[in-house]
């Protein structure tokens, strides 16, 4: 993990991005790389994707999003920012990419002047819930379609940090 980073989608690194597989049981939590890129294609200013590098080698993918209302006919409804996609490699999970790509993005999201991340996740056996809650998010109540939301309060987080 001596060189771990993000970087952008670009014409080198395209292939790879798509190339990148999850678990074949893991294929029903997220969507595959290539329909990310065309979302983020007919979203460019809300999609913020992402290759998970480490050394030479991609281990994974994040999109972010910026300021997206669930429910856009609900006037009390907020815009929020988060993960959107996150797929790490089938053979290079355990190894704290994942948490790496939480981090990244919620960097992303302070720099911006946020302090909340929002995901969705499917529940299911061998979804990413537990996953989620090890690192700090927690149940909203709400649900976006059959999938549950989830937040991650940064300010507490830094405080949890702290303590
Ligand atoms: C969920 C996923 C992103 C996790 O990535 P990862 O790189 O394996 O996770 P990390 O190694 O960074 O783990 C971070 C922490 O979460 C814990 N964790 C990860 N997966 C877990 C699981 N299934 N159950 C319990 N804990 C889990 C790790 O033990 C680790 O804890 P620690 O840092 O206290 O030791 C990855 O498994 C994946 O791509 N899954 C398939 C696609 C998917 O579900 N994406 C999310 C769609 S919303």
């Amino acid at each position: 993990m001596a060189d771990l980073r993000l970087e952008r989608v670009t014409p080198d690194n395209v292939d790879a991005a798509i190339a990148l597989r999850v678990r074949p049981d893991q294929e029903r939590f997220v969507s595959p790389v290539v329909k990310s890129l065309a979302e983020a294609y007919v979203h460019p200013d809300k999609a913020w994707p992402r290759l998970i590098v480490d050394g030479a080698e991609p281990v994974g993918f994040v999109m972010a999003f910026f300021d997206i209302r669930f429910n856009p006919d609900d006037p009390d409804d907020r815009p929020r920012s988060g993960l959107w996609r996150l797929n790490i490699a089938a053979g290079r999970q355990g190894r704290g990419y994942g948490r790496f790509a939480v981090e990244s993005v919620s960097e992303e999201i302070r720099r911006r002047g946020q302090s909340r991340v929002t995901v969705t996740w499917a529940e299911g056996e061998g979804g990413p819930e537990e996953f989620y809650l090890r690192l700090g998010f927690r149940r909203t109540g709400e649900m976006s379609g059959d999938q549950v939301v989830g937040e991650l309060d940064l300010d507490r987080a830094c405080r949890a940090c702290r303590a």
